[in-house]
């Protein structure tokens, strides 16, 4: 899969560089806020924005801003949690707090030695075959192709 770095200004420009091509994922820098404006017009042309967050009351006040700034402009968004742990009594209460905010991705990643360890290799879970992430990583694609309305062929899917 072809991968391109270029500064957030410039996304109309890139946009046009990677041609017709059927998925285009798109990784944003930290703080947004620098540049709130092409992030947003970024988000607004993109057919689901994921905002990934961990499952701490910090986590939560930092990406509540974002997800309300998403939802205002009617753009599709949805959280996702990472590093999460059912296990723990702030969870749910953690989920809640999301979802008065914005939609929410069912399929939460927990924190996995799989994730940390393959990407300290400059590689990702899908690149091996027996990952114990591969499921849930699964799942949370499953989840991007319906909501952004991908055509998988059945095979792929
Ligand atoms: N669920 C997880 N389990 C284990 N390790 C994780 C998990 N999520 C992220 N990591 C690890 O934490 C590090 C930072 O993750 P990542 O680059 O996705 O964060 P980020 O918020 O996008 O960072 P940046 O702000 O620099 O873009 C990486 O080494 C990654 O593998
Ligand atoms: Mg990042």
């Amino acid at each position: 899969m072809p991968v391109l770095a270029v500064p957030l200004a410039d996304w109309r420009a890139a946009l046009k560089e990677t041609g017709n091509v059927d998925l285009l994922v798109i990784d944003t820098p930290p703080s947004i806020e620098a540049q709130y404006g092409a992030t947003l017009s970024l988000c607004a042309a993109a057919d689901i924005v994921l905002v990934p967050t961990g499952a701490t009351q910090d986590d939560v006040d930092s990406v509540t801003p974002w997800m309300r700034t998403l939802t205002g402009a009617d753009i599709r968004s949805s959280f996702v949690l990472n590093r999460a742990n059912r296990r723990v009594r702030s969870y749910e209460a953690i989920r809640t707090k999301l979802l008065q905010v914005g939609a929410l991705c069912p399929v939460e990643i927990p924190l996995l030695e799989d994730i940390h360890v393959s990407a300290g290799k400059g590689l990702a879970v899908p690149d091996f075959v027996k990952a114990k992430a591969a499921e849930t990583f699964d799942a949370l694609w499953a989840y991007v192709v319906r909501e952004a309305g991908i055509r998988v062929p059945a095979k792929a899917a």
